[in-house]
Protein backbone atom coordinates (compact mmCIF):
# COMPACT_ATOMS: atom_id res chain seq x y z
CA UNK A 1 0.00 0.00 0.00
CA UNK A 2 1.29 3.53 -1.02
CA UNK A 3 2.63 6.02 2.02
CA UNK A 4 0.49 8.96 2.21
CA UNK A 5 3.34 10.96 0.24
CA UNK A 6 3.56 8.32 -2.43
CA UNK A 7 -0.57 8.65 -2.80
CA UNK A 8 -0.54 12.14 -2.93
CA UNK A 9 1.99 11.99 -5.92
CA UNK A 10 0.06 9.75 -7.75
CA UNK A 11 -2.55 11.86 -7.22
CA UNK A 12 -0.62 15.22 -8.58
CA UNK A 13 0.35 13.01 -11.13
CA UNK A 14 -2.59 12.27 -12.41
CA UNK A 15 -4.06 15.53 -12.19
CA UNK A 16 -1.27 17.08 -14.19
CA UNK A 17 -2.31 14.83 -16.94
CA UNK A 18 -5.80 15.91 -17.27
CA UNK A 19 -5.99 17.89 -20.37
CA UNK A 20 -6.63 15.95 -24.04
CA UNK A 21 -5.08 17.77 -26.73
CA UNK A 22 -7.57 20.00 -28.69
CA UNK A 23 -6.69 17.92 -31.83
CA UNK A 24 -8.57 14.92 -30.38
CA UNK A 25 -12.16 17.23 -30.38
CA UNK A 26 -11.34 16.80 -34.38
CA UNK A 27 -10.84 13.35 -34.25
CA UNK A 28 -14.74 12.91 -32.34
CA UNK A 29 -16.10 15.06 -34.51
CA UNK A 30 -15.62 12.96 -36.97
CA UNK A 31 -17.65 10.33 -35.66
CA UNK A 32 -21.91 10.65 -36.67
CA UNK A 33 -23.50 11.62 -33.26
CA UNK A 34 -25.03 8.09 -33.24
CA UNK A 35 -21.59 6.17 -33.01
CA UNK A 36 -21.98 3.66 -30.49
CA UNK A 37 -19.68 5.21 -27.39
CA UNK A 38 -17.78 2.18 -26.57
CA UNK A 39 -16.46 1.83 -30.58
CA UNK A 40 -15.87 5.89 -30.16
CA UNK A 41 -13.91 5.32 -26.98
CA UNK A 42 -11.97 2.52 -28.36
CA UNK A 43 -10.73 4.47 -31.17
CA UNK A 44 -10.17 7.69 -29.23
CA UNK A 45 -8.14 5.77 -26.50
CA UNK A 46 -5.87 3.98 -29.27
CA UNK A 47 -5.51 7.32 -31.17
CA UNK A 48 -4.04 8.80 -27.82
CA UNK A 49 -0.51 7.20 -28.31
CA UNK A 50 -0.58 9.33 -31.80
CA UNK A 51 -0.26 12.79 -29.39
CA UNK A 52 1.95 10.47 -26.70
CA UNK A 53 4.45 8.74 -28.45
CA UNK A 54 6.50 7.80 -25.57
CA UNK A 55 3.64 5.58 -24.25
CA UNK A 56 4.48 2.90 -26.72
CA UNK A 57 7.91 1.88 -25.27
CA UNK A 58 7.24 -0.82 -22.91
CA UNK A 59 10.77 -1.21 -21.88
CA UNK A 60 11.43 1.75 -19.44
CA UNK A 61 9.79 1.89 -16.30
CA UNK A 62 9.80 5.36 -16.44
CA UNK A 63 7.69 5.53 -19.27
CA UNK A 64 5.15 3.05 -18.38
CA UNK A 65 4.77 5.06 -15.34
CA UNK A 66 3.86 8.14 -17.39
CA UNK A 67 1.90 6.21 -19.40
CA UNK A 68 -0.46 5.15 -16.54
CA UNK A 69 -1.39 8.23 -15.15
CA UNK A 70 -1.94 9.56 -18.58
CA UNK A 71 -4.21 7.26 -19.65
CA UNK A 72 -6.23 7.41 -16.06
CA UNK A 73 -6.50 11.08 -16.08
CA UNK A 74 -7.20 11.31 -19.64
CA UNK A 75 -10.12 8.62 -20.23
CA UNK A 76 -12.35 9.90 -17.87
CA UNK A 77 -11.88 13.02 -19.92
CA UNK A 78 -12.94 11.33 -23.36
CA UNK A 79 -15.38 9.53 -21.88
CA UNK A 80 -17.28 12.35 -20.57
CA UNK A 81 -16.79 14.51 -24.07
CA UNK A 82 -17.96 10.92 -25.91
CA UNK A 83 -21.15 11.19 -23.44
CA UNK A 84 -21.81 15.68 -24.17
CA UNK A 85 -20.99 15.18 -27.82
CA UNK A 86 -24.27 12.73 -28.06
CA UNK A 87 -25.93 15.22 -26.34
CA UNK A 88 -24.38 18.63 -28.18
CA UNK A 89 -22.86 19.87 -25.29
CA UNK A 90 -19.85 21.67 -25.16
CA UNK A 91 -16.56 19.86 -23.97
CA UNK A 92 -15.80 20.11 -20.59
CA UNK A 93 -12.27 19.53 -18.60
CA UNK A 94 -13.53 19.33 -15.47
CA UNK A 95 -11.78 21.17 -12.53
CA UNK A 96 -8.62 19.61 -10.98
CA UNK A 97 -9.51 20.79 -7.27
CA UNK A 98 -12.03 18.24 -7.02
CA UNK A 99 -11.87 14.55 -6.24
CA UNK A 100 -11.99 12.18 -9.32
CA UNK A 101 -15.12 11.10 -8.99
CA UNK A 102 -16.67 14.60 -8.42
CA UNK A 103 -14.59 15.96 -11.23
CA UNK A 104 -15.91 13.00 -13.27
CA UNK A 105 -19.94 13.81 -12.67
CA UNK A 106 -19.09 17.67 -13.04
CA UNK A 107 -17.45 16.92 -16.55
CA UNK A 108 -20.41 14.51 -17.71
CA UNK A 109 -22.98 16.70 -16.15
CA UNK A 110 -22.21 20.26 -16.08
CA UNK A 111 -24.51 22.83 -18.19
CA UNK A 112 -22.74 25.51 -19.95
CA UNK A 113 -24.24 28.22 -18.09
CA UNK A 114 -24.51 27.72 -14.43
CA UNK A 115 -22.68 25.68 -12.03
CA UNK A 116 -22.94 22.24 -11.05
CA UNK A 117 -23.44 20.59 -7.15
CA UNK A 118 -22.94 17.15 -7.02
CA UNK A 119 -24.88 15.12 -5.17
CA UNK A 120 -23.61 12.93 -2.48
CA UNK A 121 -25.39 9.88 -2.87
CA UNK A 122 -24.73 9.98 -6.76
CA UNK A 123 -20.87 10.32 -6.16
CA UNK A 124 -21.14 8.09 -3.15
CA UNK A 125 -23.21 5.21 -5.75
CA UNK A 126 -20.40 5.84 -8.75
CA UNK A 127 -17.23 5.35 -6.17
CA UNK A 128 -18.79 2.34 -5.22
CA UNK A 129 -19.64 1.32 -8.74
CA UNK A 130 -15.92 1.95 -10.31
CA UNK A 131 -14.35 0.52 -7.05
CA UNK A 132 -16.53 -2.79 -7.55
CA UNK A 133 -15.74 -3.00 -10.97
CA UNK A 134 -12.01 -2.44 -10.89
CA UNK A 135 -10.59 -5.92 -11.48
CA UNK A 136 -11.82 -9.28 -11.88
CA UNK A 137 -9.40 -12.06 -12.72
CA UNK A 138 -9.39 -12.82 -16.59
CA UNK A 139 -12.51 -12.26 -17.92
CA UNK A 140 -12.46 -11.81 -21.73
CA UNK A 141 -11.99 -8.26 -21.72
CA UNK A 142 -8.69 -8.21 -18.81
CA UNK A 143 -6.97 -11.61 -21.00
CA UNK A 144 -7.57 -9.17 -23.87
CA UNK A 145 -5.25 -6.33 -22.76
CA UNK A 146 -2.73 -9.36 -21.52
CA UNK A 147 -2.52 -10.62 -24.62
CA UNK A 148 -2.21 -7.66 -26.89
CA UNK A 149 0.13 -6.09 -24.47
CA UNK A 150 2.22 -9.40 -24.56
CA UNK A 151 3.32 -8.76 -27.97
CA UNK A 152 5.21 -5.83 -26.12
CA UNK A 153 2.25 -2.89 -27.50
CA UNK A 154 1.75 -0.10 -25.63
CA UNK A 155 -0.68 0.66 -22.84
CA UNK A 156 -2.86 2.50 -24.74
CA UNK A 157 -3.54 -0.01 -27.40
CA UNK A 158 -4.33 -2.79 -25.44
CA UNK A 159 -6.74 -1.06 -22.99
CA UNK A 160 -7.94 -0.25 -26.36
CA UNK A 161 -8.60 -3.70 -26.80
CA UNK A 162 -9.90 -4.35 -23.86
CA UNK A 163 -12.58 -1.62 -24.66
CA UNK A 164 -13.66 -3.19 -27.47
CA UNK A 165 -14.24 -6.74 -25.53
CA UNK A 166 -16.02 -5.36 -22.73
CA UNK A 167 -18.52 -4.09 -25.73
CA UNK A 168 -19.97 -7.46 -26.36
CA UNK A 169 -23.51 -8.32 -24.41
CA UNK A 170 -22.17 -11.19 -22.82
CA UNK A 171 -19.67 -9.14 -21.03
CA UNK A 172 -19.68 -5.30 -19.88
CA UNK A 173 -22.58 -4.95 -22.62
CA UNK A 174 -24.55 -6.93 -20.53
CA UNK A 175 -25.41 -3.87 -18.31
CA UNK A 176 -26.86 -1.88 -21.19
CA UNK A 177 -28.88 -5.08 -22.43
CA UNK A 178 -30.23 -5.85 -18.81
CA UNK A 179 -32.71 -2.51 -19.09
CA UNK A 180 -33.23 -3.00 -23.23
CA UNK A 181 -34.35 -6.22 -22.26
CA UNK A 182 -36.73 -4.66 -19.34
CA UNK A 183 -37.97 -2.10 -21.41
CA UNK A 184 -39.02 -3.96 -24.07
CA UNK A 185 -40.91 -6.40 -21.42
CA UNK A 186 -42.48 -3.50 -20.21
CA UNK A 187 -43.46 -2.78 -23.89
CA UNK A 188 -44.96 -6.04 -24.20
CA UNK A 189 -47.07 -5.71 -21.52
CA UNK A 190 -45.28 -6.46 -18.87
CA UNK A 191 -45.81 -10.21 -18.51
CA UNK A 192 -42.50 -11.27 -16.74
CA UNK A 193 -43.50 -14.54 -16.62
CA UNK A 194 -43.14 -14.94 -20.65
CA UNK A 195 -40.12 -13.77 -20.30
CA UNK A 196 -39.37 -16.28 -17.47
CA UNK A 197 -40.23 -19.14 -20.11
CA UNK A 198 -38.80 -17.35 -23.27
CA UNK A 199 -35.43 -17.96 -20.96
CA UNK A 200 -35.80 -21.42 -20.05
CA UNK A 201 -36.94 -22.59 -23.75
CA UNK A 202 -33.77 -24.22 -25.24
CA UNK A 203 -35.51 -23.37 -29.17
CA UNK A 204 -35.49 -19.52 -28.31
CA UNK A 205 -32.37 -17.92 -28.06
CA UNK A 206 -33.40 -15.35 -25.73
CA UNK A 207 -31.63 -14.81 -22.17
CA UNK A 208 -32.32 -13.23 -19.46
CA UNK A 209 -29.87 -10.57 -19.16
CA UNK A 210 -27.84 -9.67 -16.35
CA UNK A 211 -28.53 -13.40 -14.97
CA UNK A 212 -25.69 -16.10 -14.69
CA UNK A 213 -21.62 -16.20 -14.27
CA UNK A 214 -18.82 -17.92 -15.88
CA UNK A 215 -17.56 -18.40 -11.93
CA UNK A 216 -20.50 -17.12 -9.92
CA UNK A 217 -22.05 -20.21 -8.97
CA UNK A 218 -23.66 -18.92 -5.81
CA UNK A 219 -24.17 -15.45 -6.05
CA UNK A 220 -22.51 -12.56 -6.91
CA UNK A 221 -20.86 -11.11 -4.65
CA UNK A 222 -20.81 -7.45 -6.00
CA UNK A 223 -24.72 -7.86 -6.83
CA UNK A 224 -25.37 -7.52 -3.34
CA UNK A 225 -23.42 -4.35 -2.67
CA UNK A 226 -24.78 -2.98 -5.77
CA UNK A 227 -28.36 -4.15 -4.85
CA UNK A 228 -28.30 -1.88 -1.88
CA UNK A 229 -26.54 1.42 -3.49
CA UNK A 230 -29.43 1.15 -6.11
CA UNK A 231 -32.20 0.74 -3.47
CA UNK A 232 -30.10 3.85 -1.31
CA UNK A 233 -30.15 6.13 -4.53
CA UNK A 234 -32.93 5.10 -5.84
CA UNK A 235 -34.96 6.35 -2.78
CA UNK A 236 -32.89 9.30 -2.23
CA UNK A 237 -33.43 10.36 -5.39
CA UNK A 238 -37.62 9.50 -5.10
CA UNK A 239 -37.61 7.49 -8.40
CA UNK A 240 -40.87 5.36 -9.14
CA UNK A 241 -40.03 3.53 -12.54
CA UNK A 242 -42.11 0.76 -13.73
CA UNK A 243 -39.22 -1.13 -15.42
CA UNK A 244 -37.73 -1.21 -12.07
CA UNK A 245 -40.67 -2.75 -10.75
CA UNK A 246 -40.28 -5.67 -13.47
CA UNK A 247 -36.76 -5.94 -12.48
CA UNK A 248 -37.89 -6.87 -9.03
CA UNK A 249 -40.45 -9.65 -10.76
CA UNK A 250 -38.10 -11.27 -12.68
CA UNK A 251 -35.55 -11.31 -10.16
CA UNK A 252 -37.70 -12.77 -7.64
CA UNK A 253 -39.16 -15.41 -10.25
CA UNK A 254 -35.72 -16.36 -11.22
CA UNK A 255 -34.89 -17.02 -7.39
CA UNK A 256 -37.63 -19.27 -6.96
CA UNK A 257 -37.33 -21.39 -10.83
CA UNK A 258 -36.25 -24.99 -10.40
CA UNK A 259 -34.10 -23.80 -13.96
CA UNK A 260 -32.35 -20.87 -12.54
CA UNK A 261 -31.77 -22.53 -9.08
CA UNK A 262 -30.72 -25.84 -10.49
CA UNK A 263 -28.14 -23.67 -12.92
CA UNK A 264 -26.47 -21.76 -10.48
CA UNK A 265 -27.79 -18.44 -12.29
CA UNK A 266 -28.02 -15.78 -9.54
CA UNK A 267 -28.36 -11.78 -10.79
CA UNK A 268 -25.10 -10.84 -11.32
CA UNK A 269 -23.01 -6.82 -11.04
CA UNK A 270 -24.94 -5.79 -14.43
CA UNK A 271 -28.33 -6.43 -13.56
CA UNK A 272 -28.35 -3.75 -10.65
CA UNK A 273 -25.26 -1.14 -12.02
CA UNK A 274 -27.56 0.00 -15.54
CA UNK A 275 -30.52 0.58 -12.38
CA UNK A 276 -28.45 3.03 -11.22
CA UNK A 277 -27.12 4.39 -14.24
CA UNK A 278 -30.90 5.01 -15.46
CA UNK A 279 -31.32 6.58 -12.11
CA UNK A 280 -28.85 9.08 -12.40
CA UNK A 281 -30.33 9.90 -15.68
CA UNK A 282 -27.39 8.19 -17.70
CA UNK A 283 -28.38 7.46 -21.55
CA UNK A 284 -28.04 3.66 -21.83
CA UNK A 285 -25.17 3.82 -24.25
CA UNK A 286 -23.33 5.13 -21.45
CA UNK A 287 -23.44 2.44 -19.50
CA UNK A 288 -20.89 0.00 -20.47
CA UNK A 289 -18.43 3.51 -20.95
CA UNK A 290 -19.06 3.51 -17.32
CA UNK A 291 -18.29 -0.25 -16.47
CA UNK A 292 -14.80 0.79 -19.01
CA UNK A 293 -13.79 3.51 -16.66
CA UNK A 294 -14.28 1.19 -13.66
CA UNK A 295 -12.41 -1.70 -14.83
CA UNK A 296 -9.57 0.65 -16.78
CA UNK A 297 -7.22 0.57 -13.08
CA UNK A 298 -7.55 -3.00 -12.86
CA UNK A 299 -6.63 -3.88 -16.82
CA UNK A 300 -3.89 -1.33 -15.89
CA UNK A 301 -2.71 -2.98 -12.89
CA UNK A 302 -2.70 -6.30 -14.65
CA UNK A 303 -1.12 -5.22 -18.07
CA UNK A 304 1.67 -3.25 -15.69
CA UNK A 305 2.08 -6.73 -13.79
CA UNK A 306 2.88 -9.20 -16.73
CA UNK A 307 5.31 -6.62 -18.03
CA UNK A 308 7.74 -6.08 -15.22
CA UNK A 309 7.12 -10.15 -14.51
CA UNK A 310 8.55 -10.60 -18.28
CA UNK A 311 6.01 -12.54 -18.92
CA UNK A 312 6.55 -13.95 -22.51
CA UNK A 313 4.04 -13.61 -25.14
CA UNK A 314 0.94 -15.02 -25.14
CA UNK A 315 0.31 -17.96 -27.37
CA UNK A 316 -2.90 -19.80 -26.54
CA UNK A 317 -3.14 -23.37 -28.53
CA UNK A 318 -5.54 -25.23 -30.08
CA UNK A 319 -6.33 -28.68 -30.53
CA UNK A 320 -7.71 -29.77 -34.23
CA UNK A 321 -10.44 -32.37 -34.42
CA UNK A 322 -11.29 -32.21 -38.27
CA UNK A 323 -11.12 -34.49 -40.48
CA UNK A 324 -7.33 -36.09 -40.97
CA UNK A 325 -7.80 -36.33 -45.03
CA UNK A 326 -10.18 -34.63 -47.09
CA UNK A 327 -9.43 -34.75 -51.02
CA UNK A 328 -9.93 -31.82 -52.71
CA UNK A 329 -13.08 -31.00 -55.04
CA UNK A 330 -12.63 -28.72 -57.56
CA UNK A 331 -15.01 -25.62 -57.79
CA UNK A 332 -16.87 -26.64 -60.40
CA UNK A 333 -17.93 -30.03 -59.19
CA UNK A 334 -19.17 -28.82 -55.36
N1 LIG B 1 -30.69 -16.99 -19.13
C1 LIG B 1 -31.14 -18.24 -19.39
N2 LIG B 1 -30.37 -19.34 -19.36
C2 LIG B 1 -29.07 -19.17 -19.08
C3 LIG B 1 -28.51 -17.90 -18.80
C4 LIG B 1 -29.38 -16.78 -18.83
N3 LIG B 1 -28.91 -15.57 -18.56
N4 LIG B 1 -27.19 -18.03 -18.55
C5 LIG B 1 -26.92 -19.33 -18.67
N5 LIG B 1 -28.06 -20.03 -18.99
C6 LIG B 1 -28.18 -21.50 -19.11
C7 LIG B 1 -27.58 -22.00 -20.43
O1 LIG B 1 -28.57 -22.05 -21.45
C8 LIG B 1 -27.10 -23.36 -20.03
O2 LIG B 1 -28.22 -24.23 -19.96
P1 LIG B 1 -28.04 -25.80 -20.30
O3 LIG B 1 -27.08 -26.33 -19.30
O4 LIG B 1 -29.41 -26.35 -20.18
O5 LIG B 1 -27.52 -25.86 -21.72
C9 LIG B 1 -26.58 -23.17 -18.60
O6 LIG B 1 -27.38 -22.09 -18.06
C10 LIG B 1 -25.11 -22.82 -18.51
O7 LIG B 1 -24.90 -21.72 -19.37
P2 LIG B 1 -23.50 -21.37 -20.07
O8 LIG B 1 -23.75 -20.46 -21.21
O9 LIG B 1 -22.77 -22.66 -20.32
O10 LIG B 1 -22.77 -20.62 -18.89
P3 LIG B 1 -21.46 -19.78 -19.04
O11 LIG B 1 -20.76 -19.87 -17.74
O12 LIG B 1 -20.71 -20.17 -20.26
O13 LIG B 1 -21.99 -18.29 -19.32
C11 LIG B 1 -22.71 -16.08 -19.05
C12 LIG B 1 -21.95 -17.26 -18.43
C13 LIG B 1 -22.52 -14.88 -18.13
C14 LIG B 1 -22.08 -15.74 -20.42
C15 LIG B 1 -24.20 -16.46 -19.21
O14 LIG B 1 -24.76 -16.78 -17.97
C16 LIG B 1 -25.00 -15.36 -19.90
O15 LIG B 1 -25.07 -15.30 -21.12
N6 LIG B 1 -25.67 -14.43 -19.09
C17 LIG B 1 -26.36 -13.32 -19.65
C18 LIG B 1 -25.39 -12.20 -20.01
C19 LIG B 1 -24.83 -11.49 -18.78
O16 LIG B 1 -25.55 -11.14 -17.85
N7 LIG B 1 -23.50 -11.24 -18.79
C20 LIG B 1 -22.81 -10.54 -17.72
C21 LIG B 1 -21.84 -11.44 -17.01
S1 LIG B 1 -21.22 -10.79 -15.46
C22 LIG B 1 -20.28 -9.39 -15.76
C23 LIG B 1 -19.40 -9.34 -16.96
O17 LIG B 1 -18.65 -10.26 -17.29
O18 LIG B 1 -19.43 -8.31 -17.62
Amino acid sequence: MPTEEQLEKFHNDIKAQSHVDEDVKKILDGFPKSAHPMGVLSSLTSALVAFNPSSVNVDSEEDMYKAIVKILAKFPVLTAWTYRKRLGLPLDYGDDSLRYVDNFVKMMFKKPSGEYTSKPTVVDALNKLLILHADHEQNCSTSTVRIVGSSHAGLFVSISAGIAALWGPLHGGANQAVIEMLEAIKEDGGDTKKFMAKAKDKDDPFRLMGFGHRVYKNFDPRAKIIKKAADDVLEDLGIEDPVLDIAKALEKEALEDPYFVERKLYPNVDFYSGIIYRALGIPVEMFTPMFALGRLPGWIAQWREMRLQKEPIGRPRQIYVGANLRSFVPIEKR
